[in-house]
């Protein structure tokens, strides 16, 4: 029998699929388990996939966070190199040329949650419980959660969440923002129907319009206006908005060929 992966990479028709593969452990990002991901994102990023789902194996979690366990004795220079490896990893989403959707089938805490905020979209079963309880460990989040929650839910809530740790549920998520959709278990079915609303248009287009977003927090109002100027403008040297508008005009459904 092959030994067990604690990430494991597959398909899914057009998608690739990231399974954390620690279960009895809540799926828990030990230092291994976050360079797997990152090279199971690598992985991704070089094959035809259109989307990236990312989920937890087993019924109880996708990720608890950070391996309790490796923290015992980690001295300055090891604490800021796991630190920056998980900002590093998590990164990497931002960049990829395709979109990322976490698929959160239960616990999503501390590195877990960063992991899901560092994703394009987020769903989540009815039964999900999201958090960052850093503040209960004498810690705080450091795979990127304080600057992604704030920018999602806003400051209040995130500094609510950092401080008192408190879980929400898949509803309280939904109505911050802090998720996108709730879907039934299996929650992969419910994410891949969702991933079909938008896999379909050009990867090209989707990516000028998640830059152009994701940019809008990091620049003044003008700069961000001119932002989505160059992208506009660069979406419309593309063949795909020929396609996209000829296809209306005819009244036919688009053939987008990704240029
Ligand atoms: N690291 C290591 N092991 C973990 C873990 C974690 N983050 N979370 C759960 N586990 C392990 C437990 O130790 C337990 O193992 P054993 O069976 O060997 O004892 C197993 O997973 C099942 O967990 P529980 O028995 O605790 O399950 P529960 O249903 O009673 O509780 C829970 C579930 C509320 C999620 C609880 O496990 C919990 O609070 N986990 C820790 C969550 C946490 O603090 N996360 C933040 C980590 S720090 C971080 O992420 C920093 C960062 O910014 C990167």
């Amino acid at each position: 029998m092959p030994a067990k992966l604690p990430v494991e990479y597959s398909r899914i028709d057009e998608f690739a699929l990231i399974t954390l593969n620690r279960p009895e452990a809540l799926n828990a990002l030990s230092v291994q388990v976050v360079k797997d991901i990152g090279a199971a994102i690598d992985e991704a990023a070089a094959s035809d996939a259109r989307a990236i789902l990312i989920t937890g194996a087993g019924e109880k979690a996708f990720c608890a966070g950070a391996d309790i366990s490796e923290f015992m004795g980690r001295n300055i220079v090891e604490a800021m190199a796991a630190t920056e490896l998980g900002q590093n990893t998590f990164a990497k989403l931002d960049s990829l040329t395709i979109p990322s959707l976490a698929v959160i089938n239960g616990y999503a805490l501390g590195g877990g949650l960063e992991l899901a905020t560092a994703c394009t979209l987020r769903v989540a079963t009815s039964n999900a419980n999201l958090g960052v309880p850093e503040i209960k460990l004498g810690l705080i989040p450091g795979y990127g959660g304080t600057q992604r929650l704030p920018r999602l839910v806003g400051q209040g809530r995130a500094l609510d969440m950092v401080m008192t740790g408190r879980m929400v549920g898949a509803e309280e998520a939904l109505s911050m923002g802090l998720i996108n959709r709730i879907v039934e278990a299996p929650a992969v079915d419910g994410a891949i129907a969702y991933a079909r609303e938008f896999a379909g248009y050009s990867l090209p287009v989707l990516r000028y319009g998640r830059e152009a977003v994701m940019r809008a927090d990091q620049s003044a109002l003008t700069e961000g206006f001119q932002i989505e100027r160059d992208l506009n403008t660069l979406a419309f040297q593309g063949e795909d908005s020929t396609e996209g508008a000829t296809a209306f005009l005819e009244k036919r459904a688009p053939n987008f060929k990704d240029r």
